[in-house]
């Protein structure tokens, strides 16, 4: 069998890195609300819904992150795999909120760049350890992910039904998420931590609300 030297030891890892940050596409399911017909909208109402919708497309810039981050640190392949796979899901929430975005006339998040350096270190450091931890992390987040898009979902007026089906076809995907997590032996995160993710939360949805 072949020795790798050092040299091509980091050449593989570098390769590696930088496949895993360009390499995730989408998993191209359909846009949810293709099919559904634009409704009259006041135009106030129209800019706080873009508004929402920027906030969760920021998370979803910070799910890309942090699923990068913990694909980076996986302890093996299959762990890394899954990291690789629910990060294709993301993406595609990624693309549902800025065509909504886009839809409505509204502008994607100036703090994106922040947001998405920030997860892929944090997925970095909720990794270091063991693969449980990680999955912990993945499981916690998807929960209050799940949390706030279905307080989204209670804001937005009934007339949207586009904005209504997209929002509820990723709180369902963020429950699966959570619970795909659970099932592969995710450890439950501590107090504090839950405490931290929060706040960290509530400064990313207060500013991307704004800007
Ligand atoms: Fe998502
Ligand atoms: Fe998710």
């Amino acid at each position: 069998m072949r020795k790798y030297s050092n040299t091509d030891k980091l050449i593989m890892k570098t390769n590696d890195i930088f496949n895993i940050f360009t390499g995730i596409k989408s998993s191209g399911r359909t846009y949810p609300a293709y099919n559904i017909e634009e409704q009259e909208i006041k135009s106030l109402d129209k800019k706080m819904i873009s508004n929402l919708m920027r906030v969760n497309h920021s998370g979803e810039v910070s799910a890309q992150g942090l699923y990068i981050g913990h694909a980076l640190l996986a302890k093996d392949e299959n762990q890394k795999q899954l990291m690789l796979d629910m990060a294709s899901e993301e993406k595609d929430h990624l693309d549902w909120c800025e065509k909504r975005i886009n839809e409505l006339g509204g502008k994607t998040s100036i703090f994106n760049p922040l947001w998405f350096t920030g997860s892929v270190a944090i997925g970095m450091l909720s990794s270091i350890r063991n693969n449980e931890q990680a999955l912990g992390f993945i499981e916690e987040t998807e929960k209050q992910v799940a949390e706030h898009l279905e307080s989204h979902i209670n804001k937005i007026p009934k007339e949207d039904k586009k904005t209504y089906v997209i929002l509820k076809k990723m709180k369902d995907d963020e429950k699966e998420h959570g619970e795909t997590a659970r099932n592969f032996g995710a450890e439950k995160v501590s107090k504090n931590l839950r405490k931290i993710m929060e706040l960290t939360a509530s400064i990313m949805k207060f500013a991307s609300y704004r800007l």
